[in-house]
């Protein structure tokens, strides 16, 4: 299993960072098996699990609930879990208290916390328990009603530069990688070449270290609308439904299930039963 240090060795060596969400134990198994180096248990759960329309509404129990599920699935394989909307923000005491429900009730490696400003401070403060943080800057969900949606963030210089800003200032309170979510490409090139720890990007171009992709979206498994720049890499939804078509029909003209699908008894036994 790779660590944080590892990723920051790749990204010296200019070995690109795979990491992918997964939610439960099959995709988390799955995931593994490709040897994908990050699972981000992520708090996208929301949307594309749970069915909400935005992250606000994840808890810190349904984080729980779900991480403990990927690491039955993933135990060989790093995991960074999302600290939910409004678990890292009223005091030192409450964010330490919500990382280490996270990290001890599912056994996940790390915790992911959305924006800079005050949530520097817990970082810091997280990193200094113990805890290896992962940031997240750019485009921040939870943030999405003050943001006015779901918008490309950092597009003039000056917002920029504040990012770049940002970015150092994860690193220095202790963060192992930072995510940069729907950015100009150059914001990107330019943070990734200012920091030592990698960057992971999503909707931020081919400039970062690493890149992350919500897995029913890159798998396309769901019918909520993607972003621009989500590539979908299969149709898994296709396939299922042609899959339960089948069965209906086949269940409703009485062809499933069939002989090899079925038990018999005995010999003897039906002679007895019948009479
Ligand atoms: O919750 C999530 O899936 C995320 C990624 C998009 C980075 O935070
Ligand atoms: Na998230």
């Amino acid at each position: 299993m790779k660590q944080t240090t590892d990723f920051i060795k790749m990204k010296q060596q200019n070995e690109k960072i795979t990491m992918v969400t997964a939610y439960d134990f099959p995709t988390a198994k799955l995931v593994e098996k490709v040897g994908t180096d990050l699972i981000l248990v992520g708090d996208s759960l929301g949307m594309v699990v749970l069915g909400y329309d935005s992250t606000v509404p994840v808890t810190l129990n349904d984080m729980i609930h779900h991480g403990k599920a990927v690491k039955r699935g993933a135990s060989h394989t790093f995991i960074v879990i999302d600290m939910p909307f409004m678990t890292y923000h009223l005091s030192k005491e409450e964010t330490l208290k919500a990382a280490t429900r996270l990290l001890q009730e599912t056994g996940a490696h790390a915790v992911k916390v959305e924006g800079a400003g005050e949530v520097i401070t817990m970082i810091e403060a997280l990193t200094n328990a113990g805890v290896p943080v992962m940031a997240h800057l750019g485009l921040l969900p939870q943030s999405a009603g003050v943001l006015g949606g779901y918008k490309v963030q950092a597009k003039t210089a000056e917002q920029g530069k504040q990012l770049i800003a940002d970015a150092k200032a994860c690193q220095q309170a202790g963060a192992f990688a930072v995510v940069l979510e729907c950015i100009p490409q150059e914001i990107t090139e330019q943070v990734t070449n200012a920091i030592e720890i990698p960057t992971i990007g999503i909707g931020a171009g081919v400039q970062a270290d690493g890149q992350v992709l919500v897995y029913h979206d890159l798998v396309g498994y769901g019918d909520h609308r993607l972003p621009k720049f989500v590539k979908k890499f299969a149709n898994a939804s296709d396939e299922m439904e042609q899959g339960l078509n089948k069965y209906i029909e086949e269940v409703r003209n009485g062809t499933f299930p069939n002989y090899d699908y079925s038990f018999s008894m005995k010999e003897e036994e039906r002679i007895a039963l019948y009479g």
